[in-house]
């Protein structure tokens, strides 16, 4: 039995942080950001509020519109670069406040390539039969490991959190799926951290060479889905809606450009969600599905970029 999602749900925290309020507290502007990245504004998660709160609230809808409640999930992955804590996974702690039990759960650290990495592994675990449903979560609080001074930095970013839920169908939902990495270029993008013996090590925030992260993420995404279409023995044309990671509006416009698409077939939240790594993809999609743009039997591209360097892509039928 292939599997397909049968859901989708999303959250974004309540504070809505514009580039006009970073103006006041940093050397920038709402032009500079808005021009080199398309970002407009960003949420950003109360104190109190943590991963596994976001995944929680993105789940609830994304199973409601499965039919599926809280106890009813088997497999959890959530895809997250900010858990909770160090352990347990927040998955783990997902399941509890969904009040399931039982089935596996574990946390995806691929970065912002992270959704579709926990995609294509959950697909084959439902596939296979190994799980009888799951839930897939994307989730980050990145305003917790910025540098809120540096201004190459602070402004990418945003929090939140986007669920799907797969079940088995008769007809494929997802087609394929495609996954790599290279550690070679793991040092453009890091956050250098370690905890040992009770301290911090190394700087705990985004750091990254900008040029080289834009050149790196414009050849693989258009690379990855390109695998994606060779490997059906379909051309660009077959896509209805591609939905990449959301890091920069250049960074998308190139990769459709090199794909054939038009910027039209693009699913972009990026200027009202900032780059919220490993919860942009599936952010997108349930903003895409919910305003009626994806309809059934459409076809649509996922393809993820993130630190590691990993990338991938998710090719499926609605
Ligand atoms: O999930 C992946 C996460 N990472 C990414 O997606 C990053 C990919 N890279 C990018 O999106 C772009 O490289 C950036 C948006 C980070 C930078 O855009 P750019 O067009 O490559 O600008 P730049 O780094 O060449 O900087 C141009 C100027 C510099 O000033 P000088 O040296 O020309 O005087 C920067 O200091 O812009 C300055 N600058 C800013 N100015 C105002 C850098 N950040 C800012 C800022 N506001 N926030």
């Amino acid at each position: 039995m292939p599997s397909r999602i049968a859901g989708t749900g999303g959250y974004l925290p309540a504070r809505l942080v514009t580039n006009a309020e970073l103006a006041l507290r940093i050397d920038t502007s709402d032009e500079w950001i808005a021009t080199r990245t398309g970002i407009r504004a960003r949420h950003v998660a109360a104190d109190g509020e943590q991963t596994s709160d976001l995944a929680l609230a993105a789940a609830l809808p994304a199973l409601a519109a499965a039919g599926l409640e809280g106890r009813d999930v088997d497999l959890i992955v959530v895809a997250t670069t900010t858990p909770d804590m160090i352990f347990p996974s927040t998955a783990c702690i997902l399941q509890d406040k969904l009040g399931a039990s039982g089935g596996p759960a574990f946390d995806v650290q691929a970065v912002c390539s992270g959704f579709i990495y926990a995609l294509a592994l959950a697909d084959r675990m439902v596939a296979s039969g190994a799980a009888k449903n799951a839930l897939v979560v994307g989730a980050e609080i990145y305003s917790r490991i910025l540098d809120w001074s540096d201004r190459g930095t602070c402004v990418l970013f945003g929090d939140g959190a986007g669920a799907v839920v797969l079940l088995p169908g008769a007809t494929p939902g997802i087609i394929s799926s495609h996954l790599h990495a290279d550690g070679s270029h793991r040092r453009i993008l890091e956050v250098p951290a370690r905890i040992a013996n009770g301290a911090v090590t190394g700087k705990p925030f985004v750091t990254m060479d900008g040029h080289a992260v834009f050149k790196f993420a414009v050849k693989v995404l258009a690379e990855v889905a390109q695998e994606a279409l060779a490997a059906n023995g379909v051309t660009a044309a077959a896509i209805d809606w591609l939905i990449p990671h959301q890091a920069n509006i250049r960074i998308m416009d190139a990769t459709a450009r090199k794909l054939g698409l038009p910027l039209s077939k693009v699913v972009v939240t990026l200027d009202r969600h900032g780059n919220t790594s490993a919860a942009s993809i599936p952010l997108a999609l349930d903003v895409a599905v919910r305003d009626g743009r994806i309809r059934p039997g459409q076809h649509v591209m996922l393809a993820g970029v993130g630190g590691g360097f990993t990338w991938g892509s998710v090719f499926l039928q609605w």
